[in-house]
């Protein structure tokens, strides 16, 4: 058995930095430090770095990609939209896995799961170009049985089931979520994928995922990023990892090493 795995997506950090740093990132004094904040989130017991490099390069530039690449022990998860810009990079750096993401230029931050029936054929086809230089692929999806069906088409490992609606649901809408969740996970893990979760997970609401079977892996940035303003974020993180520790039933990865 493994533990559930803990991505914990710094992309926040580097939103930071813009803000003040945006035309000064060479100067000694440009602050936070992405890399450092890594080695926190290291230290606090992630599993993976999780990063989006955007289109729009509001937080992530194209050199924070290649200096974590080259800083790093912990395996780099490159989040991406589906453009060749964005893929060419990929290629060229060779994260461990990139997770395919829809992206909208004035969206605050990933809004929907990525339509991946709706274009299988680029899906697929950009999967198998990642995998053909090494590069693990992972599709962000909403727990939909339609793609998930199309997500076990196009040949990628992984899919990341998209939480948001379950954050952001109260009421009775909430339980509804979940179920989609748990229907999701059992459709995903019996298609030969790899499941894994995020975005808007808290450590409030992590032990409600827990009803979610077949879990591999957690992305989690927001949450983490704030409590680091009270806690720091190794301490957060951390405080994330031994929450995670008691989810019931991590299963052996089909196929991720
Ligand atoms: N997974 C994906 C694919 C995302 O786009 C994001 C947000 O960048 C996350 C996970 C993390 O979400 P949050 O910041 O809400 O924890």
């Amino acid at each position: 058995m493994s533990r559930l795995q803990l991505g914990v997506n710094i992309d926040h950090v580097a939103t930071l930095r813009e803000v003040r740093y945006r035309d000064l990132r060479h100067l000694p004094n440009a602050e936070p430090d992405v890399l450092q904040a890594c080695r926190e989130a290291e230290t606090g017991g992630a599993d993976q770095i999780t990063i989006h490099l955007r289109q729009d390069r509001r937080h992530i530039q194209d050199a924070d990609v290649r200096r974590l690449r080259d800083a790093l022990d912990t395996r780099i998860n490159l989040e991406m939209g589906l453009t060749e810009e964005i893929i060419a990079i990929a290629l060229e750096v060779r994260p461990y896995s990139v997770c395919l993401v829809p992206e909208h230029r004035q969206e605050v931050t990933t809004e929907g799961g990525l339509d991946v029936a709706g274009q299988e054929s680029l899906v697929t086809a950009t999967t198998r170009r990642c995998q053909a230089v090494g590069i693990k692929v992972s599709l962000f999806i909403d727990p939909d049985a339609r793609q998930i069906a199309a997500a076990a088409r196009t040949g990628a490992e992984m899919v990341e089931l998209h939480t948001g609606s379950f954050a952001n649901a109260h009421g009775p809408a909430r339980a509804q979520e979940i179920e989609k969740l748990v229907a999701g996970a059992h459709a995903a893990h019996a298609a030969g994928l790899v499941v894994n979760a995020g975005h808007g997970i808290t450590t409030r609401n992590l032990g409600e995922l827990f009803a979610v079977p077949h879990l591999h892996e957690l992305n989690i940035g927001h949450h983490l990023v704030c409590r680091a303003l009270s806690i720091g974020l190794t301490a957060a993180v951390a405080e994330m990892r031994d929450l995670m520790n008691r989810y019931p039933s991590a299963p052996e990865p089909h196929e991720v090493a």
